[in-house]
């Protein structure tokens, strides 16, 4: 068996929230495990509402957040308590982040080409300004851009959508195997939207680059994506083919979603930001299904109980609606 290029393993983060002595805590991602094969490559979909902890689960991968537990293991090393610069360097030359809003990635003080220039010499992947132009202009090609278009321009010279390339460009620099993206297109101009989607599939498919595409817009997730994890409080309550999940969900949560976004448009999000009610608030800190309190189908062990996971039909789902059909369960501890 050939080794993972990412293994996630029981991923969890538990935030004190409100203060000390009178705060609480909230648990912003439950349990979470996967894997990335990078054999070939995929574009993996992060999907769920504000607030599921989407940005959390890519923040401990980046190794930005410390997890309360858990692991996160890239070619077999467990990366979860790097502590060394240079081993650091190393896990972050292949593990590249793009951030969601490209005018706060930017200093609008400073021309975007030095980031380029800044990202190269960094990483110290040339010696020669020759050189290091050399791989700056391949990664701006590969994004659809020249160094012309861009050198000497500041941010606010550039559109959201030009942006967002450079954006890819420098995070393509290092000629990462995986890159993690975080709501890459909510602030794009919908009309950019979707070239700069295309171009993770391009660069999927001619550089073998695989992406974790975090989104909370299930219609971009189902257009570009090969497996989809929807996301409700910390959960992941169904995971897998992005045809099975999509056409056939298993989850009264994510047939609920899919339910609010007609057909499958490029341009269709879900209906509007969605501000937590207190209700869902508490949905946290449930010990039973996150989901309970909202689903047609719910009975009283899933007001009690964590719902196993499920393998059914090509996905995992958790859900106790499919626990007691005897199918093989996998309960994480
Ligand atoms: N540093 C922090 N301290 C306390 N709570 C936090 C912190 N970071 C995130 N949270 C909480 O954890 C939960 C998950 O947040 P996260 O940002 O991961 O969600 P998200 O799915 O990325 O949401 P969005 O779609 O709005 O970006 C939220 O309730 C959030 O308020
Ligand atoms: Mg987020």
């Amino acid at each position: 068996m050939s080794q993972n290029l990412l293994e996630v393993k029981n991923l969890v983060k538990v935030f004190n929230i409100g203060g000390r002595i009178f705060g609480s805590k909230l648990k912003a991602v439950n349990n979470i495990s996967f894997n990335i094969k990078g054999d070939n490559p995929e574009i993996l979909a992060f999907a769920g509402e504000t607030g599921s902890g989407k940005t959390t689960v890519a923040r401990m991968i980046l190794g930005l957040e410390t997890p309360t537990s858990g692991e996160v293991i890239y070619k077999g090393n467990n990366i979860t308590h790097i502590k060394k610069r240079n081993e650091l360097m190393e896990y972050m030359k292949e593990v590249q982040p793009i951030f969601q809003n490209p005018f706060e990635t930017f200093n609008p003080l400073k021309k975007v080409d030095s980031y380029l220039y800044e990202t190269a010499r960094n990483y110290n992947l040339a010696n020669t300004k020759n050189e290091i132009s050399k791989i700056i202009e391949n990664s701006l090609k590969s994004v659809g851009l020249t160094l012309a278009e861009i050198e000497g321009r500041y941010p606010n010279e550039l559109s959201g959508g030009q942006l967002q390339r450079v954006s890819v460009a420098r995070a393509l620099i290092t000629k990462p195997a995986l890159l993690i993206a975080d709501e890459p297109v909510s602030m794009v101009d919908a009309s950019l939207r979707m070239s700069i989607v295309n171009l993770f599939n391009e660069l999927k498919v001619k550089y073998n680059v695989n992406v974790l595409y975090i989104t909370h817009d299930l219609a971009t997730a189902y257009y570009i994506s090969d497996r989809i994890a929807i996301m409700l409080r910390g959960d992941v309550v169904e995971f897998g083919d992005v045809d099975k999940v999509m056409l056939l969900p298993l989850h009264p949560y994510t047939q609920m979603l899919i339910e609010s976004v007609p057909q499958p448009d490029p341009e269709g999000t879900w209906k509007e930001e969605i501000k937590l009610s207190s209700l869902e608030v508490k949905e946290f800190s449930r010990l039973g299904c996150k989901f309970c309190e909202r689903c047609p189908y719910s009975m009283k062990v899933c007001k009690e109980v964590e719902p196993p996971i499920v393998f059914k039909e090509g996905r995992e789902v958790k859900c106790h609606l499919y626990a007691k059909e005897g199918v093989t369960t996998k309960v994480k501890i």
